[in-house]
């Protein structure tokens, strides 16, 4: 038995212009939760402009930043519950939608909820006062979907992880008029936490058959479209990236990630790596890992190959696992993406004078029991070191 959470979804070219269609979206007030770059990019005017339309009020609280910190969520939550809005609309990345998620939470619970206290075993009854319409600005976190939100601790810097299906938005409008124009670095940055979902979740311990086939579409779109939507910026092929995304959030989101996110998230809120670099990069380490040691593992990364067409179907399984990995690692070199960690700032210094730390961070992140692998200090440690000299992982 397993449950497959999904919102309704709206995709595609001019799909925004249902905002103002009252057959899907009803309501009289709108809070709109973004950031203050993208009001400049002027896309708060492409849904301000579809409120009007359809004569729905709205403000705009533009405060979110990058890992969202919980003080950032209470200050929005508390404009939001002066507002009393029957929407929240979530306009972003991975940061404004958690932003967004967290603070309906609260409109909805209360302003007093913990939300440090979120967990998959409290019932939040969101929906009650509004809905959330969330509206990707990226191609990858797939949060438009997702009962996932992930925080950042303002005292510790730690990022939380939480889940709860209550945080699952009521509508995804996923149209790429929002990726057209994004810029080259986090095109390759988002596509490949995209690409780690998929790769992770499929191999993960919640393994099911839903989210496989979820994330082998999600995978196609992305290994055929993501070199043109990357170096043409062509429309076509980011419209394609932007569904990938959110087809892998629905993966995902329904299966979780593991050893590769707990890694970004202990790198993310230290250093502020952008999320998707920080797991992209961690993506074929734990991939070259769990094919030493997994051998479920082999046999899915194979299947995943030849069904991809990376691999023959007469290849034997190791050497198709290793062609699905080496296929991620050509990927990356086609989208100039990071190696090491050194490439990203992280020097073998700085990994010393952070790695008791970040062991910690690691080993207590929530997701680590899904990985198909035990997690020791002593692995993380050694993986977290060949990350940092970008060598291939023979332990
Ligand atoms: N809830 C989930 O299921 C889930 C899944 C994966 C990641 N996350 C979280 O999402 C966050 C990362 O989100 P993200 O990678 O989308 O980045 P982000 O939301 O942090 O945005 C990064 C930057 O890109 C800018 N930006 C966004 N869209 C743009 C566009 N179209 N053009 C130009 N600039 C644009 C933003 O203004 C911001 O400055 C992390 O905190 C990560 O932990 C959540
Ligand atoms: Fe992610």
């Amino acid at each position: 038995m397993w449950f497959f959470n999904s919102p309704k979804i709206i995709y595609g070219r001019e799909a925004i212009d249902q905002l103002s269609n009252p057959l899907y979206v009803t309501g009289t007030k709108a809070f709109i939760v973004t950031d203050k770059d993208l009001v400049k990019l002027k896309m708060v005017d492409i849904v301000t402009s579809k409120l009007k339309e359809a004569n729905i009020e709205y403000t705009v609280f533009d405060g979110v930043l990058p890992d969202p910190p919980i003080s950032v969520v209470k200050a929005g939550a508390e404009q939001c519950a002066k507002y009393a809005p029957d929407l929240i609309i979530a306009l972003g990345g991975g940061s404004a939608i958690d932003t967004a998620k967290s603070l309906w939470v609260l409109y909805e619970a209360g302003l007093d909820f913990d939300i440090n206290g979120l967990n998959p075993f409290v019932a939040i009854p969101t929906g009650t006062k509004a809905k959330l319409i969330a509206i990707p600005t990226t191609s990858g976190t797939g949060a438009e979907t997702t009962s996932a939100v992930v925080l950042t601790d303002d005292d510790t810097g730690l990022k939380l992880e939480l889940l709860n299906k209550g945080t699952i938005p009521t509508m995804a409008i996923v149209d790429p008029v929002f990726v057209d124009a994004m810029p080259k670095k986090l095109t390759s940055s988002t596509a490949f936490d995209a690409i780690s979902h998929c790769i992770e979740n499929i191999c993960g311990k919640w393994y099911n058959i839903y989210s496989e086939g979820l994330a082998m579409l999600a995978l196609r779109l992305l290994f055929k479209h993501l070199p043109d939507a990357y170096a043409k910026a062509d429309p076509d092929a980011r419209e394609a990236v932007h569904n990938a995304a959110t087809i892998a959030g629905l993966s995902f989101g329904n299966a979780q990630v593991h050893l590769g996110h707990s890694i970004g998230h202990a790198l993310g809120g230290t250093f502020h790596i952008p999320h998707g670099f920080a797991v992209g990069l961690a993506l074929p380490y734990v991939m070259q890992y769990v094919i030493k040691h997994d051998a479920g593992s082999v046999k899915t990364f194979a299947g995943a190959a030849k069904t991809l067409g990376l691999a023959e179907w007469k290849d034997d399984d190791d050497v198709a696992a290793r062609k699905f990995l080496d296929a991620v690692q050509e990927l990356q070199r086609k989208v100039d993406f990071p190696t090491n960690l050194a490439d990203l700032g992280v020097t073998k210094e700085k990994l010393d004078a952070n790695i008791d730390k970040f062991i910690e961070l690691i080993l207590q992140s929530g997701a680590i029991s899904i990985t198909p692998v035990d997690v020791s200090a002593d692995l993380v440690r050694k993986m977290l070191y060949y990350m940092v000299d970008g060598k291939a992982i023979d332990f």
